[in-house]
């Protein structure tokens, strides 16, 4: 046996060798995978196991919001670990307790009562379930540009292609146009606020023709995350759509996963608009996905309907102990180290680097986002808009180019259709910000030779 060194490229080889041939990784043809070796993390960097630095400019999977290997978050994993690390789902422990009074507290409005999971999927599929056995009824609104998660009806929620090889999928899933005002017909000729008022017009009309009184739910993300963060301009949007909710007798659900959690400079997405729904959905950030953990956070209307009506939803792993106690910690670490107010701050610099390299750059199309959750659509020509790749289609010659750059200069970040991700860890400092888009400066020159015209 040839001893292979810790810290050496053989070692990294032999990772990915055994990852390979040993495990399946998602949403991938197999074949096509090429994983990064990751070895160790701080903050916002981390190390594959040659020893390469990356800098994290997507927080793994927009859910390690806190940066890694916070030590706080760790010494709780531990001290949890040793004291308790699982109970039936029916035992009351203190971390379930803790953690779900302090969700209660950052919260907006009366959403009070959490049902936890293990991760964002799981407990869209709950809010679901929760919605129609309050309600009595089926249906669930949803966005035709959105994500809520891989499950069979969470996905089929979403209108993201990732459900298309399942398709039709749940038969009482309506889906309706979304914000989209740098590419919508509904925003031709008019302002990006009209443009918005004729989506949640259309939404109306689409109320109506289905039956308001078969629709349980409406969900969407607190703020659009990996289908584009395609948001509206307006908070008459959100409140036009919380009218209609009220109007009908419909839940209003928003889903938080990705935009919870400080990504947004504000602790929720939808804190933006000054909107409450009945149903919040969170996973990611609640713990930086230091352990997994996902909740549904109840009004308190929706929760005084099960205080004499059956909760149809369990998990063995509901609100696991060491979940719950990582959640504390984690919930402590934005309030002591002000990480939702630093992620706005941060944000501000985000967004004047982008808007920089966008005059720089003729391949950048839009630049778009909010907080710490922003990104650049690639096109061809900026006045007609021909995307750089289009939605849905495989990694173009330009784009594949720009994320093998990136990744050559030590970054990671999503690189998906037109679209490069930059959201990164809330503790980022300005430096980093700066040298983040050092790098995506010299990517982006990749693209621009494909500029036409
Ligand atoms: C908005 C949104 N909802 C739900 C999910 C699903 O979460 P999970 O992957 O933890 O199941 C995701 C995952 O990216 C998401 O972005």
């Amino acid at each position: 046996m040839t001893l292979i060194e810790s810290g050496s490229a053989a070692d990294a080889a032999e990772i990915i060798r055994k990852n390979k041939e040993y495990s399946l990784f998602s949403w991938s043809v197999q074949q096509d995978v090429n994983p990064i070796a990751m070895e160790r993390a701080r903050g916002v960097y981390f190390w594959d196991a040659a020893g390469k630095r990356y800098i994290d400019f997507s927080s793994q999977l927009m859910n390690v919001n806190i940066g890694h290997g916070h030590p706080k978050v760790i010494e709780a994993i531990k001290k949890q670990a040793e004291e308790l690390v699982y109970a039936y789902p029916g035992m009351a422990t203190r971390s379930r307790g803790e953690a779900a009074e302090l969700i209660a507290s950052i919260t907006p409005g009366k959403l009070k009562k959490s049902f936890f999971t293990l991760g964002g999927a799981d407990a869209i599929e709950n809010a679901m379930k929760m919605a129609r056995l309050v309600t009595g009824r089926q249906k669930i609104i949803t966005r035709l540009r959105s994500f809520h998660g891989g499950t069979f009806a969470a996905a089929s929620a979403g209108g993201d292609p990732r459900r298309l090889a399942f398709d039709p999928g749940m038969p009482w899933i309506v889906r309706v146009p979304e914000p989209y005002a740098y590419r919508s017909p509904l925003y031709r000729n008019c302002t990006p606020e009209e443009g918005d008022m004729a989506v949640v017009d259309m939404m109306a009309d689409i109320i109506e023709m289905e039956g308001p009184q078969t629709i349980a739910g409406i969900l969407l993300e607190g703020y659009n995350g990996s289908s584009g963060l395609i948001a509206p301009s307006t908070a008459r949007y959100w409140h036009r759509i919380r009218e209609l909710c009220d109007k009908h007798g419909i839940l209003l659900i928003a889903d938080e996963v990705m935009s919870g959690f400080g990504r947004t400079g504000k602790w929720f997405g939808v804190d933006l608009y000054g909107v409450v729904p009945d149903l919040m959905v969170m996973a990611k950030g609640l713990t930086s996905g230091y352990v997994p953990l996902g909740a549904v956070v109840a009004s308190e209307a929706i929760a005084e309907h099960f205080e004499k009506n059956m909760l149809w939803c369990g998990l063995t792993y509901s609100s696991h102990p060491l979940g719950c106690g990582a959640a504390v910690a984690t919930i402590k670490v934005y309030q002591e180290e002000n990480l939702i107010e630093n992620a706005a701050a941060m944000g501000k610099v985000l967004e004047a680097g982008m808007r920089e390299l966008a005059e720089k750059h003729p391949c950048v199309g839009d630049v778009r986002g909010v907080g710490l959750f922003w990104l650049f659509e690639l096109v061809k020509n900026r006045q007609t808009k021909e995307p750089m790749q289009g939605w849905n289609k495989p990694l173009s010659e330009p784009m594949k180019k720009v994320a093998a750059r990136l990744r050559e200069l030590g970054m990671f970040t999503f690189v998906r259709w037109d679209w490069l991700f930059c959201v990164p860890p809330l503790c980022i400092t300005s430096e980093q910000v700066r040298e983040g888009l050092a790098i995506i400066d010299d990517a982006l020159g990749l693209a621009d030779p494909y500029v036409e015209g």
